[in-house]
């Protein structure tokens, strides 16, 4: 899989980096308080990822020619925009950070490696019908799985579980986009269209609210 930066629309926009060290004068646009979280990370590999998923996300910002706002988390573990614009949302996976800023909507982000173990545990984050429509390919359990971790941050509350709260119609292994509702929560019946890339051996998928 290769780095990227895409410009969505003049709204958003995401950017796929590869996990690798840092000279410090690259995390310079980090705000202190960012600046103070990344010198409290104490794993090398974790300090890795925290770091590029920031500059994931300044390169997101550079293409929309919006100033980096800096960005804390708040009690669910969601992003949020310090000046209170604009949304965020992050995701590592196997040697690459990836982020989607949007101006004006909540957005998730999600990237997974496509492995043959997931079939075996779909029964923990899939409902009887998405195991029903779903073929046995690693493939398409990750294009689920990710479009839930998807939809997952881009509500952002802890509490929702992938099998009970989110539920997926039926998608073939080479769509581009996935339906999704949550249901049985505070957000009942939001319907959401995750966008699907597969990169290689990852699968990508983002939604906005
Ligand atoms: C928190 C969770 C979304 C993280 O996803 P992940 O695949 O492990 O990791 P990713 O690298 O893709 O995403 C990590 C990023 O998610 C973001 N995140 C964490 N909690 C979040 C939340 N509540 N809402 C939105 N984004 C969140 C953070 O920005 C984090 O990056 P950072 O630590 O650099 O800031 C996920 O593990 C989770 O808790 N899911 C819900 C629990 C669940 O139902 N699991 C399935 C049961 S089988």
């Amino acid at each position: 899989m290769q780095a990227k930066i895409e410009k969505i629309d003049s709204y958003s926009a995401l950017a796929v980096k590869i996990i690798e060290d840092q000279e410090d004068q690259q995390l310079d646009f980090l705000s202190f308080r960012e600046k103070l979280s990344f010198a409290n990370i104490s794993h090398p590999e974790k300090k890795k990822e925290w770091a590029t998923a920031r500059m994931a996300i300044h390169g997101a910002l550079e293409v929309l020619n919006v100033p980096y706002p800096g960005f804390f988390k708040d009690e669910h573990g969601k992003s949020h925009s310090m000046n209170g614009q604009g949304y965020v949302s992050l995701t590592h996976t196997s040697g690459f950070a990836g982020a989607i800023y949007h101006r004006e909507n909540p957005v998730g982000i999600d990237m997974d490696l496509i492995r043959e173990k997931i079939l075996r545990i779909g029964f923990r984050f899939l409902d009887q019908s998405e195991l029903d429509f779903l073929e046995n390919d690693p493939i398409h359990y990750t294009m689920a799985w990710s479009a839930k971790e998807s939809i997952f941050k881009c509500q952002g509350r802890k509490g929702v579980s992938f099998r009970d709260n989110i539920l997926l119609s039926p998608f073939e292994v080479g769509a581009g986009k996935i339906k999704g509702r949550i249901r049985g929560t505070d957000f009942a019946d939001h319907h959401y269209t995750v966008e699907v890339r597969k990169l290689e051996n990852v699968i990508l998928t983002y939604t906005t609210w």
